[in-house]
């Protein structure tokens, strides 16, 4: 199969300006303003987890959210009936399946594809009849990979985060090689006609090698632009972004 040579999407999560609006039970700040804003400054997309305990993004911004954007929501849940029954009342985009444990900080692994097949293409099966985009968030792991693919996903997205953090740790070496991992199953989902996305964890640092991997058509990146959108403003945060992963690209 040939290669994909498109343009690489940016996907922006604004699950933590909710976080901050939640820190004080206020109406500011507004995660779909922050969307808005977001779509102007180039994402391509806009990713909200809608966790069971609401610690974040709630039902009513999921509703704004539906309601205002122009740009695909690509709507983060775990597969439980209650989501399943909210994805299928709105109708998003794509929604992404993810692990969820109630005491994480946030979304620690990737989904277990492999050893609950039936399950999951039970579950999955009439969010794609609603005509959503099935993605699994899932570690740059083969068994995994088709695991997603027997199933019937549409997308993968490879969990960036163990690539990231050694990164950060400065322990990104050869015989710890968590960035060979994403591109040996980047090329390998894409193989099996899965669309390959990537995330979590990415910062201005991180993103541009994964970038540069022509299989994967979309990054989603949310704590680090938040972050830096206190020091340079949301707009010039997700600027800087898209540049480094066109610079990456080219
Ligand atoms: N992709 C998935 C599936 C995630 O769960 C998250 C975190 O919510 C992200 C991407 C974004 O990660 P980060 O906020 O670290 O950029």
């Amino acid at each position: 199969m040939s290669k994909y040579l498109g343009k690489l999407r940016l996907g922006v999560n604004i699950d933590h300006v909710a976080t901050v609006r939640n820190a004080r039970g206020s109406a500011y700040p507004d995660p779909t303003r922050a969307a808005l804003l977001a779509e102007k400054a180039g994402a391509d997309g806009i990713t909200a987890h809608l966790r069971e305990d609401r610690r974040h993004i709630s039902d009513g911004d999921i509703d704004a959210l539906m309601e205002k954007l122009t740009v695909p929501l690509n709507f983060e849940m775990a597969a439980t009936d209650e989501m399943q029954a909210i994805a299928l009342r709105h109708k998003p985009h794509a929604v992404c399946i993810v692990p969820e444990k109630r005491e994480e900080l946030t979304t620690e692994g990737g989904l277990e594809v492999a050893r609950q097949e039936n399950k999951l293409a039970g579950f999955i099966a009439p969010l794609k009849d609603a005509g959503c985009r099935v993605s699994l968030f899932i570690a740059s792991d083969m068994a995994q990979v088709e695991a997603a693919a027997r199933i019937g996903a549409d997308i993968v997205e490879l969990h960036a985060g163990p690539y990231c953090d050694m990164f950060h740790e400065g322990e990104l070496d050869a015989s710890n090689n968590e960035l060979e991992k994403l591109r040996e199953m980047s090329a390998f989902g894409h193989s099996l006609g899965l669309e390959v996305h990537a995330g979590h964890g990415f910062t201005y640092e991180t993103v541009m090698p994964v970038a540069a991997f022509l299989e994967v058509m979309e990054l989603n990146i949310g704590h680090f632009l938040i972050g830096e959108a206190i020091f340079r403003g949301l707009t010039p945060a997700i600027k800087e972004m898209r540049r480094l992963m066109e610079e990456a690209r080219t």
